[in-house]
């Protein structure tokens, strides 16, 4: 359900997520390697991360990379994982901004250092009470879901549930965002239409706004355009008029 922190102005989502794509698109237009466009990518993302967390968001979730973007060219892997290593807590203040930093995704294909990284900065900022800042790496909805399935599964050859107790609450949980609460408004930049394997779960009911503005030029008028946008929709989790 949406807060409404925004100094009495309309209701905030509580949970935005992000697909951030374009990034090759703004680089090539500016006959820059598409490596120069996740570097400026990831400035778009720290600039962001202090507007959300200024208008009052409680929760934010951003696919930097997907299950599937192990795809892309060896250069292009390389310089996005080094480009997560390197500057992971200049990407995130954490420290500053009272931001809880989580992380979703395998971590079994990451790097020590980058495994590390991420273990220190969700522990240092486990207290912190501000927005919530959720990274998806090598992250994929379905693998999410079938992660989960594997814990339901263990736990009935443990004896500990029947079959028959495996519900939607029950295995909301299990998935990798635990507690983070559905995502209520899905961005996602660089005119594409799809979902991507991206929250499949947790996307259900959440409104789905696409934009033509690549990743690098999304900024906070176009984050309150599409929050203006959400607020305009008629929520109704399935129920009737
Ligand atoms: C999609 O754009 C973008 C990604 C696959 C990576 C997103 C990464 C960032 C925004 C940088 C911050 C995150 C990290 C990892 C530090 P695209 O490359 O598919 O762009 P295109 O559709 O124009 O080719």
């Amino acid at each position: 359900m949406p807060s409404d922190k925004r100094n009495g102005l309309a209701a905030v989502p509580r949970h935005i997520a992000f697909i951030m794509d374009g990034n090759g698109r703004w680089a090539k237009k500016r006959g820059l390697p598409r490596t120069a466009g996740h570097r400026e990518g990831a400035r778009t993302l720290r600039r962001l991360i202090r507007d959300l967390s200024d208008i009052g968001v409680e929760y934010a979730t951003f696919y930097c990379f997907s299950t599937e973007n192990w795809k892309r060219s060896d250069e292009e892997v390389s310089s996005l994982m080094k480009l997560l290593e390197d500057n992971l807590d200049d990407l995130v203040n954490y420290k500053d901004e009272n931001i809880r930093l989580r992380f979703i995704g395998g971590r079994e294909r990451l790097s020590d250092v980058l495994n590390k990284k991420m273990e220190d900065s969700e522990r240092n900022s486990l207290s912190h009470t501000g927005l919530t800042v959720t990274l998806a790496i090598n992250y994929g909805g379905r693998d999410d879901i079938v992660r989960a399935a594997k814990k339901a599964a263990q736990m009935c050859l443990n004896g500990e549930i029947s079959p028959e107790d495996i519900t939607e609450e029950m295995f909301t949980p299990l998935l990798q965002t635990e507690d983070i609460p559905d995502v209520d408004l899905l961005i996602r930049t660089g005119g594409e239409l799809r979902i991507s394997n991206y929250l499949n779960w947790q996307i259900s009911y959440s409104e789905l706004y696409f934009t033509d503005t690549l990743w690098c030029d999304f900024d906070k008028n176009e984050l309150m355009k599409a929050i203006d946008d959400f607020n305009s929709r008629e929520r109704r989790y399935g129920d009737a008029k």
